[in-house]
């Protein structure tokens, strides 16, 4: 099989198909030196959150906007996103920006904005992060896959466990990283419970995880069920909930259809 490039070549080559975005980390200045500033050998810079309100104020519009009803509250975006971590951030010119998005932000073209974010906590199990909002506002760029893995590189993250719909696009930019072990529902429900599920990223083969970003890894479903087939998925997530080995595999969902592998 023909090697996907490094993940550090993928990586050089989306900065340099899009000059003008950087990487950033945004959080509480305490944890400025935990983080890896050099995510797969590439330049970062860790933005403290107490001397950067105006990006984080941006921030929190952009969350809003994107979540609509279950947009971050201020006081969860302090609490529980800047204080005990840090969002990592592609800063651009405001003019890459979708219309809609920089309307909303009423900015002009040469602005500093966040082209895409990505948030996930840390857990308490070692190793373990809780992936917690993916925003992407430049679009057809793969953004919110770099954005993703940049972030979770910096924060040095062996798993990853996330929240996701099925009838989202995220889900195939999930898959980006590799297949997702499907853990089952969100414990303590969620606002969309009954077409959401919790998948789990295995991190620690880079080289997997470059065939994954190069949508070169090479992964046959077994099955497919149709993402409007809510009682066939909540089956499903029975089955991973009693411990079968169920998983979702690049590239996600495919005309509609979820690409599973189970048993
Ligand atoms: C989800 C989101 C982060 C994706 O942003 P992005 O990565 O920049 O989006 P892209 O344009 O690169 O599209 C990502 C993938 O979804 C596909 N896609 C995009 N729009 C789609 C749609 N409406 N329906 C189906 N697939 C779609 C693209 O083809 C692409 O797939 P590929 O890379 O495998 O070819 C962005 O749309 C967003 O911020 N949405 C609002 C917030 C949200 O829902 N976040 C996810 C929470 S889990």
């Amino acid at each position: 099989m023909r090697e996907a490039r490094s993940l550090t070549r993928q990586a050089e080559d989306f900065f340099s198909a899009h000059p003008g975005v950087s990487l950033l980390a945004l959080g509480s200045g305490e944890h400025a030196e935990a983080m890896d500033l050099s995510p797969l050998g590439l330049p970062a810079t860790y933005l403290p959150a107490e001397r950067n309100t105006d990006l984080v104020s941006q921030y929190l519009a952009l969350n809003q906007f994107a979540f609509r009803g279950i947009g971050v509250p201020r006081w969860v975006l302090s609490d529980l996103y800047l204080m005990p971590g840090a969002i990592g951030l592609l800063r651009c010119p405001a003019r890459m920006l979708k219309p809609d998005v920089r309307q909303h932000l009423g900015l002009a073209d040469e602005d500093p904005a966040i082209g895409a974010a990505y948030y996930a906590a840390p857990s308490v199990t070692p190793g373990l992060f809780i992936g917690v909002s993916l925003l992407s506002f430049l679009p057809g760029t793969g953004a919110g896959a770099w954005v993703k893995l940049l972030t979770l590189s910096m924060l040095r993250a062996k798993r990853l466990r996330g929240v996701a719909q099925w009838d989202n696009p995220s889900v195939r930019v999930h898959t980006r990283l590799g297949p997702l072990r499907l853990v089952g529902r969100v414990p303590g429900g969620h606002e969309y419970g009954e077409r959401t599920f919790v998948y789990e990223s295995d991190l620690t083969d880079s080289t997997r995880v470059a065939r994954a970003m190069a949508r070169e890894l090479s992964w046959v479903p077994t099955r497919t069920i149709a993402v409007t087939d809510l009682p066939e998925l909540s089956s499903l997530l029975d089955r991973a909930e009693a411990g079968a080995s169920v998983y979702l595999g690049p590239p996600g969902v495919q005309n509609g259809q979820v690409q599973l592998s189970e048993g």
